[in-house]
């Protein structure tokens, strides 16, 4: 069991307390002792020799002192409290307080007694025996009397019984005083060292919370003594624990401010490679739920590649890894994952993973790529048309003038071919990189798409296509740019016509929706099938490729398009039914 501060405290106090008494105790009741068979002594000498004096004063006659003496000694004895003894100078015993007249006779001779011997020798003596005559152990006193001991001797005796009964009394009342004092002692000491553990209790109190957490308690102590050091000093620890707390939380809120609006991933693994934090936006691309810390990454995100990556680094075997991977998440994602060895003090304390998505990195990397080999291809297939007819007419079929007229007309169609694929790419790359001058302002939109419907009516007469204007009074204008618009509607058109049945129309109508203008291309012609509509606004992108370029067709027009109605903040669409014909529509900003 703990025995508590103050209770301790109590007992040392106590104990010490208890020595110092008992010490006192065995000290004091000889020396008392000692002091008062002192003082006894003394008082009776004095009366001895006072008595002495009157009587050797008073009784001049010998023979009338003896006659007297057992009367004296009877009535000094009486007066005093002590056996009184009147001896004669032979001897003889004359008179004793405690003997009558006859028994005196019976009493030996006095004169070998060492207090008596004393007496006549140094004129006091003084010894301590058993008295045979009244069977006590005394104190003898004794004085000559007379001139040259000419009365005999005066001699007083007192029991040592009386001076032991004094020295039991004596214990007695020291032991009393002792045992009122170890009793107000206890008190005493109980509520004294209560008074000096209080505020030690207190601090223990201070301290507990502090190791709880709660570091806003201060100590009351104003001492001036060690205490009061001790409670400047929690005092002055709480609080730079306090500031230090404060600043690791506004770390913490920064630290989960970056992480959170990261785009990057991040994931924190200890030196057992167990997870201590994972940011929201690897969460979200996992589509993490469940309690991460803890546990190993591969249980979270079920991929062995980052698993292996984590091993890598806190089995110490790289520093810095840096690896692409490709995980479904269902869809395919592909990552770019660095992770970095936590080394504090030389050791290693852990690993920090941090995951790109560069899926859009790399699908427009794939485009740009593929737009390449397409460009090549498309450049190379009038070129070597053009190369091939113009050799076959170095090579003699220059001479039949018939073949002339058509190899010369297909190498002219090549070439055109070959600057609308040009004049297109340079459109496009021009749109593409911002560079193509747009001017918006506002117009109205009847006049370009009849002008478009001009140029194109010899292309729909050929096909014997009719194009119908729905009209609607009062068409409010746009915004836009007339030049890049028209080029819209060519396309969209040119489209419609292409890819129309012989004897087909097309239908040309406009709906003011919120603040947009939509325009809506409806023809009679092949129709597109649903998994083709979302690819035709790629660049190249042609259903049927053989066709579209017997027909001179780029594979551009449709990027074209959405490029510069994008630019006009509007949008465009499809709706299409293979073998019954296609809706373009598309939206631009009302003024
Ligand atoms: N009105 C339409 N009807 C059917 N298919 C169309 C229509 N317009 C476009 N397409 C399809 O979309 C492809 C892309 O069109 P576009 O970019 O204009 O290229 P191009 O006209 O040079 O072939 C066309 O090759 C064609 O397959
Ligand atoms: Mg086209």
């Amino acid at each position: 069991m703990r025995i508590k501060l103050h209770w301790r405290l109590t007992f040392i106090f106590y104990f010490v307390f208890i020595l110092v008494l008992l010490i006192g105790y065995f000290y004091l009741v000889p020396q008392l002792r000692v002091y008062f068979e002192h003082s006894l002594k003394n008082n009776i000498k004095n009366q001895l020799l006072l008595d002495k004096h009157l009587l050797e004063k008073y009784y001049l006659d010998e023979d009338k002192f003896i006659e007297e003496a057992d009367a004296i000694s009877d009535r000094i004895g009486e007066k005093l409290g002590v056996r009184v003894t009147i001896i004669g100078r032979e001897g003889v015993v004359l008179g004793d307080s405690d003997l009558s007249k006859d028994e005196l006779k019976d009493v030996e001779n006095h004169l070998d007694r060492l207090e008596i011997k004393q007496a006549e020798e140094k004129g006091f003596g003084i010894s301590k025996r058993f008295s045979s005559t009244v069977k006590k152990e005394l104190l003898y006193m004794a004085v000559p009397l007379g001139k040259d001991n000419s009365l005999g001797f005066l001699r007083f005796a007192i029991p040592l019984r009386d001076i032991e009964l004094f020295e039991t009394k004596l214990k007695r009342i020291v032991f009393l005083a002792l045992l009122l004092m170890l009793i107000f002692g206890l008190l005493l000491f109980f509520s004294l060292s209560s008074y000096i553990s209080k505020p030690l209790l207190e601090m223990i109190e201070i301290a507990k919370s502090y190791a709880k957490g709660n570091f806003l308690i201060k100590p009351s102590l104003r001492l001036k003594d060690e205490m009061g050091e001790l409670a400047k000093a929690l005092s002055i620890m709480s609080e730079e624990i306090n500031n230090k707390i404060e600043k690791i939380e506004q770390d913490k809120t920064s630290l989960d401010a970056v992480l959170s609006s990261m785009f990057e991933g991040i994931i924190v693994t200890d030196k057992n490679g167990e997870i201590t934090l994972m940011n929201p936006s690897l969460k979200n691309l996992f589509s993490v739920t469940s309690f991460i810390q803890g546990r190993k990454p591969i249980e979270i995100i079920r991929d062995i590649d980052v698993q292996s990556i984590v091993d890598e680094i806190i089995e110490g075997r790289q520093k810095f890894v840096s690896e692409e991977v490709k995980i479904n998440l269902p869809e395919e994602k592909i990552l770019k994952i660095n992770g970095t060895a936590i080394i504090r003090d030389g050791k290693l304390e852990g690993a920090v993973l941090v995951f790109h998505d560069i899926t859009e990195l790399r699908r427009l990397e794939k485009i740009r790529q593929d737009f390449v080999a397409n460009v090549s291809h498309e450049l190379r297939t009038p070129i070597s048309g053009i190369k091939g007819y113009a050799e076959t007419l170095l090579e003699g079929a220059m001479e039949d003038r018939k073949n002339l007229r058509e190899f010369i007309s297909i190498i002219y169609n090549e070439s055109n071919r070959l600057a609308n694929l040009i004049d297109d790419l340079l459109d496009l790359s021009k749109i593409e990189s911002g560079k193509m001058e747009m001017i918006l302002r506002p117009l109205e939109i009847i006049p370009i798409v009849k002008k478009c419907v001009n140029i194109l009516e010899n292309k729909a007469r050929e096909k014997a296509i009719t194009v119908n204007l729905n009209l609607t009074d009062d068409l409010p204008k746009v915004l836009g740019d007339d030049k890049r618009l028209s080029q819209v509607f060519l396309n969209l058109l040119d489209n419609a016509i292409k890819y129309n049945q012989q004897g087909g129309s097309i239908n040309i109508s406009f709906f003011v929706r919120d603040e947009f203008l939509q325009v809506d291309i409806s023809d009679t012609g092949i129709g597109i099938s649903e998994k083709d509509i979302p690819r035709i606004f790629e660049r190249f992108y042609r259903v049927d490729k053989g066709r579209s370029r017997q027909l001179g067709g780029t594979g551009l027009g449709l990027s074209i398009v959405k490029h510069i109605i994008q630019a006009h903040r509007g949008q465009v669409w499809v709706n299409s039914e293979l073998g019954k014909g296609s809706t373009f529509s598309f939206t631009i900003p009302l003024v």
